[in-house]
Parts: structure tokens; C-alpha cells; sequence
């Protein structure tokens, strides 16, 4: 037998359970801490998995519990969300996803991975996959924002990054897809609503995601907090037994969400416990995060016959699977290295400088505003984010501390170390009071150029933080138009930079400035991040990839909508527009300006026919005609002309990046491969349909500014 079935065959209830419960450490909880304390449960067996702690020296002492002291000594798995890096933060998923790079998406997760690992962890709850087109919904920023191709790319590069090839290797962290499936659609973008779309949305834009996260070998999935149509995910027979385990063949392990077996009550499709976590099992669950419903419901479920030994036999073997994979069972402590060395820390610093400066969004840059022209005798730097070191990690902050995080106004100042770097805070965040705005403004007057930092409060997005008005928060509209109004009738160069985790409703603000950059909040190194794009270092290169609104009216909206039989004509009023505001967002998927100027010209298809078996090889020339060397990514969209289900007005296939010093020219080439043409048919099952298909090519996703050929699509 196997030392996995040799366990089991050995195992009581309670001992099982244990395996199938993760608890929390208390160091950062994202809802009620039920299991209380778990020291003795360890050593009884009866706690197997813990989330939020962190360091070599606890993880060694629990797991010293585990496997010196506990009856079969099985170790423990033990997992934290890092997201966006660990100790080290890079910037935040809806920040890097606009870097459209897959090396580098893997080796930021790569190097969070090592530095999580090196902290005792074995497993982090990420990447989230869900495709969000709501800016109201806080988790936003925890994605790879509107795009379901870009959800899988991203993701799937994740997963590589976190795993690394060996799972059982000292450095590898289990990865967890999650939300399984389609969270982002909450009704009217509030947190743990319920959700209901329909099948096709579900099957082409939520689930492929997860499908390709499965092939790229993720080893556990996080079921959603929500309901799909009245089913909560957690109880999802027909997702997460029959699609996820069934049609993918995910033969990993399930981890609930926080709490979430227990929240089956509330839904109002247990009665109890012993129903809800029979429910949840029956689903595919195998660990319950946090609600204590396996080890005290399913005991009592087995009694009333609702589950069982066997259904409970197979989840423990998953997880006894997961932590042999991870090495645990050879080396329980293999992960708690000692802390590495500066050099390597400083490696990664440079990296998370570099990530940083490429994900930032320049939104608009009239009369070339940005660069400051350098060098410069005096700077302002004002607003509430320009001196907030922790503002700059984002929400799910893992162990990044904010002191290790550069603000703008330290940036700057590293960066000007001959000029006046002034700075005022002028109002708060959040409040109201605008009472410091004078003082901000004489600074405006007394400096060469103004540097203005507006934005969200890092806890204003990530889990429990939906905004029904997502724009500028508290007095900052107020501090903005009178620092631009002032700037401007100065003549006095003046940009405002954005954080937030989400794109913010600001149609004044773009109004009124002259260049936006939306920098997210870009991690540990933000303010040398900031400098080394307004000074002229790095031409910004983030593209956003979400749509930005300007007004809540207009949300959801995104650019793979699909056509109305009343496209809008502004001379026709039985079209589909508004009355009161523009069909078209603020800002398109794709937007983001560079410090070059760019040319599309020559677009090339070929073959001009494709069957299902082929690939459509697309070349454009780009000619960078701006002043500078810079980096433009590149996007292919599709348009499927006529089929027998109407298809989105524009579908990202594929991207690439180039970079390109002035006054040169450059072919980027990059391959479609036909399958991406297919599209679920009126059965939601794959087709490949004969006809005609734009191939649309282009800096951002608005068509005005694509240059577009067709193919034809030929079965045979
Ligand atoms: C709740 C969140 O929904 C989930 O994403 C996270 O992984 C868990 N809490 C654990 O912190």
C-alpha cells in the first residue's frame, strides 16, 4: 500500500476531518475566526491546515507540532494570500495584467513564490481569475481586469510562476485558481451578491480561465462566496463535481472560501451545518477554510446518511496527494530557509522598480507635458498620496511592510537630489476638510512643476470594498481643480498621478489636466517607479484593461460587447445610446499613451483562408515617429462578420510588445491560431462556422484607431 493509503487505512473520523479543516493563524483574517485557539488540535490531529501566519520560525513551531507530536504525523499545508508579491510587492494584478508580457507575469509570481516559501508557506490563494467589467466591485484590482483571453494568459503564466516546475521543490508554492466561477458579475457590483448570467457569458468568458489554469497544472481551486442563479458555489455539483473535475479533469484539491461552508445558512440551502458541509463535500469540496462545518457537521451527516465514508476518504486522499506533491511528507520544514541575502533582496527590488514603471497608464499627455523637462530647479509634490508609503501596497499587502515602500515624494527626491522638492498634503484622503488647500497652493506657486497624487486609500479596493461611486473620495476634486486651475494659469507643467484599484469616475479631472498617469498602486517600489516615468527614464508603456467609465450609468461596459439591431447613430434616436452621456468609455481597453509616437501601417494576413487545423499569421509595420524611444504593445482583435450566434463587436486574439527607438520601423508578427476563431455554438458547444472574420489590429480597443483585414474561415 501506499503511504498515503497505509495513512488513511489508519486514520479515525476526527483525525480525517483534521485534514480536511484549514484555520486561521490570526494574522490577517477576512472574516469571524471560529476554530479559536489550535495548538492542541494540532497535536490531536484534528487541524491540518492553517492560512495567515508567516516566518520560519512559527511555521517551524507549528509544524514541529504536527509532525513530531501529533499521532500520524502528517504535516501541515499552510497558505497565504500573496497576490502581488510577498514580501517584496510588485503592483497590484489589474496593474501588471496592462504590462500584456507573460515572462514577466511569471517571474513576478515566480519571485513572490520564493520569498512566500522561504516564509514556511506552502500554498497561496491566488491567481483570481475573474473577469471583472464592474469598477465597483473592490476585487477589481485583484485581476486581469475586462478580458477573458487576457484572464487566461495571465493566469495561466501565474500558475507557472507560483508552481515553478516542480511542486515539490524548496522554492514552489501550491497556486489557487480562484473564484471558481464568476464572482466579478455580483448584482450591481456589490460584494457577495448574487450573481446571475447566462450560460453562454458563464461558458465564454468565466469558465475558460479556469480551464486553462487546470492545464497549466494548478493544484487547488477556491469555489466563490457567491451563488450562480440561486446555486452557491460552494454547493455547485454540476461546476465544480461535473465541469471542473468531470469535463477538465481537475483532480486537485478544492479549498473553500473563508467561512464559506458555514455561509450555505445564509444562503438558504442548508438547514445546518451537518446539511451545508454534506452539500459542500458532495460539490467536490475538500477543505473547509475557516467554518469548522466538516469536522463538527460531517460526523452528523454521516449518522443521517446525507455523506459518505468514502466521499470523505477521497477528499483526505487529495490533500494527503497535495502535501506529498509539495514535499511535505519528505521535508516539513524544507521551506523555512533563513533570510536571503541583500544582493538578492536589492535583484529584487530592481525588478519590482522595473515592473512598476512599465505598469503605469499614461492616460494623457497634451502638449507633451510629461517628461518634466529635467533639469528642473524646484518640484511640487501635492496631494494625499504623494508621502503614503503603505498607501502604495495595495490592498493584500502579504508581509509587505510599509515601511519598505518608497512614496512619490521619496522618489522624487532620490531622483532631484539637486532640486527643491516640496510637498503638502493639502486634504486628506477621505474627508471632507479643505482647509490645507491654501497651503498646497502657495507651494504651486513657488515651484517650477507640480506633481499632483490623487486617488483611492489602499483598503478602498480588494475584498468588502465595493464603491456605488467610484470616483475621487472626500475634498481631492476640490484640490484638483484648484492645483490645475492655478498650474495652468501660471503655465506651469503639471500632471497628476492616480492610484486606485479600480478606474476611477473622473471625467472633470481628465477634463482639466493636462497628463494622467494611472499608476494603480505599483508596490514596493512606487515612487522610483513614478520618477523614473516623469522624469523621462522609462517611456510609459501599461496599457489600462478595463474600460473606464464616465459615469456609473455606463457600467457594466467593456469592448467585447456584443451587436445591438440598433447599432448607435447619433442622427437616429431609436438607437442604442443615451440620452445624457456617450456610448463610448473615457478611456478603451488598451488605452495608454508612450513617450514615442506610433505608426500602424501595412497590415498583412495570410493564409487569406484558414480551416480549424490552421493559424492566421498577422504582421504590421510600427513606426515610431515620436521623439523617443519607447515600447508598444500591440493588439489583435477579431470580429466574426456573420454566424449563427452574434459575436462580439471586437474580441482580443493576441498581443505582442516592441520596442522601438525614433524614426525606425519594425515588423511585429505574431500568430492566431484558428481555434481562437472558434465560438460556442446555439448548444454552447464549439463551432468553427465558415464565413468572413476581421482581423483588427491596434494600439487600443476602438476602431477608429485598428486597421483591419479579413480571412475567410473554411471548414475542410
Ligand atoms: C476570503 C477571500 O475571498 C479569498 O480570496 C481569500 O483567499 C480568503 N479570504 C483567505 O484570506
Amino acid at each position: 500500500m501506499s503511504r498515503i493509503e497505509t495513512l488513511i487505512a489508519s486514520m479515525t473520523l476526527a483525525e480525517k476531518l483534521g485534514q480536511l479543516t484549514m484555520t486561521a493563524a490570526s494574522f490577517t483574517v477576512t472574516g469571524p475566526v471560529i476554530a479559536g485557539d489550535s495548538t492542541g488540535s494540532i497535536r490531536s490531529g484534528e487541524i491540518g491546515n492553517l492560512l495567515n501566519m508567516v516566518g520560519p520560525g512559527p511555521v517551524r513551531a507549528v509544524q514541529r507540532l504536527a509532525v513530531e507530536e501529533s499521532r500520524l504525523k502528517i504535516p501541515l499545508l499552510i497558505g497565504l494570500d500573496i497576490i502581488h508579491g510577498h514580501r517584496s510587492l510588485f503592483p497590484v494584478p489589474l496593474a501588471e495584467a496592462g504590462i500584456f508580457d507573460p515572462v514577466l507575469w511569471e517571474a513576478t509570481a515566480r519571485e513572490a513564490a520564493i520569498e512566500g516559501a522561504a516564509d514556511g508557506l506552502a500554498m497561496t490563494f491566488a491567481p483570481m481569475l475573474d473577469v471583472s467589467r464592474d469598477p465597483r466591485w473592490g476585487r477589481t484590482v485583484e485581476g486581469s481586469g475586462e478580458d477573458a483571453f487576457l484572464a487566461v494568459e495571465m493566469g495561466a503564466a501565474k500558475v507557472r510562476g507560483f508552481q515553478g516546475t516542480n511542486l515539490a521543490a524548496a522554492d514552489a508554492l501550491a497556486a489557487c485558481a480562484k473564484h471558481f466561477v464568476a464572482y466579478a458579475p455580483v448584482t450591481a457590483g456589490r460584494e457577495y451578491a448574487s450573481v446571475d448570467i447566462s450560460e453562454r457569458t458563464l461558458h465564454e468568458v468565466h469558465l475558460p480561465p479556469f480551464e486553462a489554469a487546470v492545464r497549466a497544472g494548478v493544484a487547488t481551486i477556491m469555489p466563490a462566496f457567491t451563488d450562480l442563479a440561486g446555486i452557491p458555489m460552494t454547493a455547485h455539483t454540476a461546476l465544480l463535481r461535473d465541469w471542473l473535475r468531470g469535463r477538465t479533469g481537475f483532480e486537485g484539491v478544492i479549498v473553500s472560501d473563508y467561512n464559506a461552508i458555514r455561509e450555505l445558512l445564509n444562503h438558504g440551502v442548508a438547514a445546518d451545518l451537518p446539511e451545508a458541509a454534506a452539500l459542500a463535500l458532495h460539490a467536490g469540496v475538500d477543505i473547509d477554510m475557516m467554518a469548522d462545518a466538516y469536522r463538527h457537521g460531517l460526523p452528523i451527516a454521516l449518522e443521517r446518511g446525507l455523506v459518505a465514508m468514502d466521499q470523505i476518504d477521497m477528499a483526505v486522499r487529495r490533500v494527503l496527494r497535495l502535501k506529498e506533491q509539495l514535499g511535505l511528507f519528505d521535508d516539513p520544514y524544507g521551506r523555512c530557509r533563513t533570510h536571503e541575502s541583500d544582493a538578492i533582496i536589492a535583484r529584487r527590488r530592481a525588478l519590482a522598480r522595473k515592473v512598476g514603471a512599465q505598469s503605469l497608464v499614461l492616460l494623457k499627455n497634451d502638449h507633451d507635458v510629461l517628461p518634466f523637462r529635467t533639469p528642473m530647479k524646484s518640484l511640487a509634490v501635492i496631494g494625499p498620496l504623494a508621502d503614503a508609503p503603505g498607501e502604495m501596497r495595495g490592498p493584500w499587502p502579504a508581509a509587505g511592510v510599509a515601511e519598505n515602500h518608497v512614496s512619490v515624494l521619496a522618489g522624487m527626491r532620490a531622483a532631484l537630489p539637486d532640486a527643491k522638492v516640496t510637498h503638502a498634503v493639502g486634504v486628506s484622503i477621505e474627508d471632507d476638510d479643505t482647509s490645507g488647500i491654501p497651503a498646497a497652493m502657495a507651494l504651486v506657486d513657488q515651484a517650477d512643476s507640480i506633481l499632483l497624487c490623487l486617488g483611492e486609500a489602499a483598503v478602498m479596493s480588494g475584498e468588502a470594498s465595493s464603491r456605488a461611486h467610484p470616483g475621487l473620495p472626500g475634498a481631492q476634486a476640490a484640490l484638483a481643480s484648484a492645483v490645475l486651475t492655478r498650474a495652468h494659469f501660471l503655465g506651469k507643467p503639471c500632471a497628476v498621478v492616480l492610484f486606485s484599484g479600480r478606474p476611477l469616475t473622473v471625467p472633470e479631472l481628465v477634463d482639466q489636466c493636462e497628463a494622467l498617469i494611472a499608476a494603480w498602486f505599483p508596490g514596493c517600489e512606487a515612487g522610483n517607479a513614478v520618477a523614473d516615468v516623469v522624469l523621462g527614464k522609462v517611456s510609459p508603456s501599461g496599457r489600462t484593461v478595463i474600460s473606464w467609465p464616465r459615469s456609473v450609468g455606463q457600467i457594466p461596459i467593456f469592448h467585447s460587447e456584443r451587436r445591438s439591431g440598433r447599432p448607435a447613430n447619433p442622427a437616429d434616436r431609436f438607437t442604442s445610446k443615451y440620452l445624457d452621456s456617450p456610448n463610448e468609455p473615457l478611456f478603451a481597453f488598451g488605452h495608454g499613451l508612450t513617450y514615442g509616437r506610433f505608426r500602424y501601417s501595412n497590415l498583412r494576413l495570410s493564409p487569406q483562408a484558414v480551416n480549424v487545423h490552421g493559424s492566421i499569421q498577422v504582421q504590421v509595420d510600427l513606426t515610431n515617429e515620436g521623439g523617443r524611444t519607447a515600447c508598444e504593445t500591440v493588439l489583435v482583435f477579431t470580429h466574426d462578420v456573420v454566424a449563427t450566434v452574434s459575436r462580439p463587436l471586437l474580441q482580443l486574439v493576441g498581443f505582442a510588445r516592441l520596442e522601438l527607438p525614433p524614426g525606425k520601423t519594425a515588423t511585429v508578427s505574431l500568430a492566431v491560431p484558428a481555434p481562437r476563431l472558434q465560438f460556442l455554438g446555439a448548444d454552447l458547444s464549439p463551432v468553427f462556422e465558415p464565413g468572413v472574420v476581421e482581423v483588427l489590429v491596434g494600439p487600443r480597443a476602438n476602431r477608429a484607431d485598428l486597421l483591419a483585414g479579413t480571412v475567410l474561415m473554411q471548414t475542410g
